[in-house]
This record gives C-alpha cells, structure tokens and sequence, in this order.
C-alpha cells in the first residue's frame, strides 16, 4: 500500500489539468461572450522546458478591471476604447409612409443597442437651437441649415476625444447627408489617428454623400464602410448591429 502522502502527490497532475480546464473554459465563455468589458482572467501557465513539467503560478486570480480601462473592448485580440457620438431627434417624423411621432429617435435607439454591446460610452450631440417639433417646420429648417452651410452651436462637448481608438458615429440622413450639427462636432476635434464606424438611420436613401462628408471633415481618420439601418427597423436592428461590430 502506497503512503496517504503518495496518493495525494499522485493525484495532484490531475487536479492541475482539471483545474487548468476550467480555467481554458472560463476563459472561452468570458470571450464568447465579450465579457472582457469588466473582467479578465487569467490563468495559470504551463511549459515544458528540458523535460521538466515546469508550473508558473503567476496567475490564477480574477482581476478587476481599473474604472479607467472598464468600458474598453478587446477587438481582434487588443483592449480598444470606444466612444458613440450621436444625433436623434424625437417628436414628429416620417416612418415606413406616415407622420409618427416618436418618444425617442430612431438613431438614438440603434445608439442605444449599440451601446449594450459594446459597453461605449454614449454622447448626444445636440444643437442649442434644437429643430422644430413638427415634421414639415422641421425639414425646412434643416434644408435652410445645409443651403447656408451652418455650423449650429452645440449644447456641449466631450472633454475629449483622445482616449478613444474607435468612434461609432451616428446620425439620421438629412437631405442626402448629415445633420449640420453633425459637421460642427467633427470639425471641433482632430480625427486623425482614429477610427470612425458611421451608423445612419434613413427613410430610403442609405448614407447618401455621409460618408464622403465625414472623410473630407476628418482628414487623417479612417473611415469604415458602416451601417446604414431604415429608421423603422431602428428596435430590430440587433443582430444585424452585432454582426458589424
Ligand atoms: C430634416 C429631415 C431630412 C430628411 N432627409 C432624408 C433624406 O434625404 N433621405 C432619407 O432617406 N431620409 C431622410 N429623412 C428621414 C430620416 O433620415 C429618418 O427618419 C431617420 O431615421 C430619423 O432619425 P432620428 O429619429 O434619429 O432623428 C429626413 C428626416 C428629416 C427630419
């Protein structure tokens, strides 16, 4: 009969690769699904180095993530941060043929989705002078905006945009391009370095000259292919949202 001690020893291989296993397949769920956004965990680590089984138990504890670095994503095997830039306007609009009126914006809602699967961080680009309530009063207003070229001032900024690697824009199509607003949050930061994801809400035109506008405004960026999502799709653009990023 071998020693109490022996069985133990004997056994302990085993416990090592049971644990080991289960650590592989934490670490396999945490990345399926992107759970990264708070946690890593990382394991321990095993060589074989001149025929020893060597064991380096640097590892083996569930790390917080610094609040600095929580909402940071890890895309195509690195850590990025993500910021969404957006303009929505609620009230009266035109959805599938008819005048709705919308409790929240179409953009605002695929910026919403977009936000829970990626953990960004979300701002609203809105003007001092929002647009009119009324749908008509509304495109005549805006139309004048892109007819002169305004630049219309904006309720506020974020402090800034150099912690960001990524940049998901989004913004409804307003005759055939972006919102003005849109054009003056571009231009008040430099791009160049950065990633921009456009994602545009639309009743029928897609992207129209957007995504030339935001290349011009933002020399230096690379600017992605987006998304272009109809604006009455907007609740059920999910899966879709989840395949682009
Ligand atoms: C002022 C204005 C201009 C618009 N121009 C276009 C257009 O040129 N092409 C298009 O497909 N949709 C156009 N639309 C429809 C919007 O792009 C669409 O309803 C969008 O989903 C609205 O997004 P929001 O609810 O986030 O503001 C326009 C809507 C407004 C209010």
């Amino acid at each position: 009969m071998p020693p109490d001690s022996f069985k133990w020893w004997g056994s302990f291989g085993l416990r090592v690769f049971y644990a080991s296993a289960v650590c592989d397949y934490a670490v396999y769920v945490l990345d399926k699904y992107k759970l990264y956004v708070n946690t890593t965990i990382t394991y321990w680590r095993f060589r074989v180095k001149k025929g020893a089984f060597i064991i380096k138990p640097q590892h083996w504890k569930y790390k917080k993530v610094p609040a600095r670095r929580r909402r940071d994503r890890k895309v195509r095997g690195r850590f990025v941060a993500e910021l969404i830039a957006f303009f929505s306007r609620r009230d009266e609009n035109y959805v599938n043929g008819l005048i709705k009126v919308l409790n929240r914006g179409n953009t605002e809602t695929v910026a919403s989705i977009l936000q829970k699967l990626t953990g960004a961080e979300l701002f609203q680009i809105e003007p001092v002078q929002p647009y009119a309530k009324d749908y008509n009063e509304c495109i005549a207003q805006a139309q004048e905006d892109q007819r002169r070229s305004a630049r219309p001032e904006l309720k506020a900024y974020p402090d800034s945009i150099s912690g960001y690697d990524t940049i998901y824009l989004g913004y409804p199509n307003y005759w055939g391009t972006m919102p003005m607003a849109v054009f003056t949050f571009l231009e008040h930061f430099d791009f160049s370095g950065k990633t921009i994801r456009p994602f545009c809400t639309h009743e029928g035109s897609g992207f129209g000259n957007s995504l030339e506008d935001i290349r011009k405004a933002c020399p230096g960026a690379k600017v992605e292919q987006g998304i272009a999502i109809r604006g009455g799709s907007a609740e059920q653009c999910g899966k879709e949202l989840e395949k682009w990023i």
